[in-house]
């Protein structure tokens, strides 16, 4: 694991925290309680022995006996060892029954600075015992007559002090271990699933779309996995409409090609031949190539739609749909098919102009061409609730239900043969849904097999512009 690596910083985190606790938990509460320890003493002690010292100060005599009887009134002492020297430091009463110390000189550090007129209490700990020391000097008469010196050798709080410390590192610790491998644990696990995580993203990097992460938990890094392996799933749906619209468009591309080779190879291999059956050769070919121009310029138009370029702008539809129908008199004339409008006088809507008129010329042009002899074709725009809305219905061959989804693909025909005649491509509703989807419309189309079809358009209003740029 690198020192970058999110498993590390989690560890390293972790186990400097856990340094600075037990550091904290096995220093702070025992100093403390030995410090109140060593105050309480204090106090105890002070109080004992001061008052041992009032009243050896209010005694008429200072010596033996004086001194036992006030420590066994005031009944103190039990648990220290007691001694009262006179003002030269010579010891005048030891409460130890075996005592060879009295009337020997002590010079304790405590007890010389009590005859120099201050009392003093000391503790030393160590962590087999407390040694407490006190000394008071003994005034009589505005001068020091002696002094009152005790110590106490304490075993038993040091015991319990110490086994508490050694308890409080001993449960800290465990804690602190099971706490690592808790966070070990989890680290790990973590870090398995963000490898995998990892793998995925490594894996569409690829280009392997098909990878699924399917971590399959609710926590965030498996929302993150599920976010990702939605996102392959619709790569990789991309992916084949990409590869299906190459082979799709190549096909399309090959067939004019390949009638055009085997139009100039027959007039090569022919002996003989007039100039009316070459003309005649000739102009299968230019239709041939006329029809690979119809499919480039739509598989153009469609890769500028999918650029962005150019999809807003102001348009009057009434204006596109009058246009439209002027282009296509001469398809009316030769279907036989009878066209009427009812139009406002302007209707406003977004959308870049071009855009717009490539969806009305391609439906009324289907309209016309998939429509019976004698048939009608209706074209009525009028301003809905929320949307412009434009309707293009023809009496014409219809389509079954289960195609309605398809036709909107590209290449898509319904009736190949009859598209062929009627020079389709197949590109003319896949122009018009991309064009309505990049203007923020939508079309809707509803059909009756045998009957006749109705497209309906909704555009977005747009104000009356000052000019209308067509
Ligand atoms: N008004 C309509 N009535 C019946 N069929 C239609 C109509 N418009 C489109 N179609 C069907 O949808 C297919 C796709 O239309 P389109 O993309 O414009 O291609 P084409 O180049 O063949 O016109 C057509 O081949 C046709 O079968
Ligand atoms: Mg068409």
């Amino acid at each position: 694991m690198g020192i970058n690596s999110l498993q590390f910083r989690i560890f390293a985190g972790f186990t400097l925290l856990a340094a600075v606790l037990l550091a904290v938990l096995n220093t702070y509460p025992i100093g403390l309680t030995r410090n109140q320890m060593i105050l309480a003493k204090e106090v105890e002690m002070r109080s004992d022995f001061g008052a041992l010292s009032a009243a050896l100060e209010s005694s008429t005599k200072l010596d033996y006996d004086t001194a036992g009887s006030a420590i066994s009134i005031l009944d103190i002492g039990r648990s220290q060892r007691v001694l009262v020297t006179d003002s030269g430091g010579r010891v005048i009463y030891d409460n130890l029954k075996t005592s060879n110390i009295i009337d020997k000189i002590v010079l304790f550090p405590e007890v010389i600075e009590a005859l120099d007129g201050s009392d003093v209490f000391r503790c030393n700990y160590d962590a087999e015992a407390f040694n407490y020391r006190i000394a008071c000097s003994i005034m009589k008469n505005g001068s020091i007559a002696g002094t009152v010196y005790a110590y106490e050798y304490d075993t038993e709080s040091a015991g319990l002090l110490a086994e508490t410390q050694s308890d409080i590192f001993n449960i800290s610790l465990s804690v602190t271990i099971l706490a690592a491998l808790f966070i070990f644990t989890f680290v790990t696990t973590l870090r398995r699933r963000f490898d995998r995580v990892l793998e995925g993203v490594n894996q569409i990097g690829q280009g392997n779309y098909d990878y699924r992460i399917d971590l399959r938990s609710g926590d965030e890094l498996g929302l993150i996995a599920e976010e990702f392996d939605r996102m392959s799933g619709q790569l990789a749906l991309n992916e084949s409409t990409r590869k299906q619209f190459v082979s799709d468009a190549s096909h399309e591309l090959r067939t004019p090609l390949a009638s055009i080779k085997l139009l100039c190879d027959s007039i090569m291999s022919a002996k003989d031949i007039k100039v009316d059956e070459v003309r005649e050769f000739l102009a299968d070919i230019s239709e041939e190539i006329d029809r690979l121009t119809r499919i480039t310029e739509g598989l153009l138009y469609i890769s500028r739609i999918e650029n962005g370029r150019k999809m807003d702008g102001v348009c009057d539809l009434t204006h596109t749909v009058v246009r439209a129908g002027e282009m296509l008199r001469g398809n009316l004339a030769a279907a036989e098919v009878d066209i009427s409008y009812d139009l406002p006088d302007d209707a406003y809507v977004y959308g870049n102009p071009d855009m717009i008129y490539q969806v009305v010329f391609n439906l009324i042009e289907n309209a016309i061409k998939y429509n019976k002899r004698g048939g009608s074709v209706v074209i009525v725009v009028r301003p809905g609730e929320e949307r412009m809305v434009l309707s293009v219905c023809d009496t014409g061959v219809g389509i079954h239900e289960e195609e309605l989804e398809r036709i909107f693909d590209r290449f898509y025909r319904v009736d190949k043969m009859r598209s062929r005649e009627t020079r389709g491509t197949g590109l003319g509703l896949s122009i018009v849904g991309q064009c309505m989807e990049a203007i923020g419309g939508h079309i809707e189309v509803d059909s009756t097999y045998g009957q006749g079809t109705c497209f309906t358009a909704y555009f977005l209003y747009a104000p009356e512009p000052e000019e209308v740029d067509e």
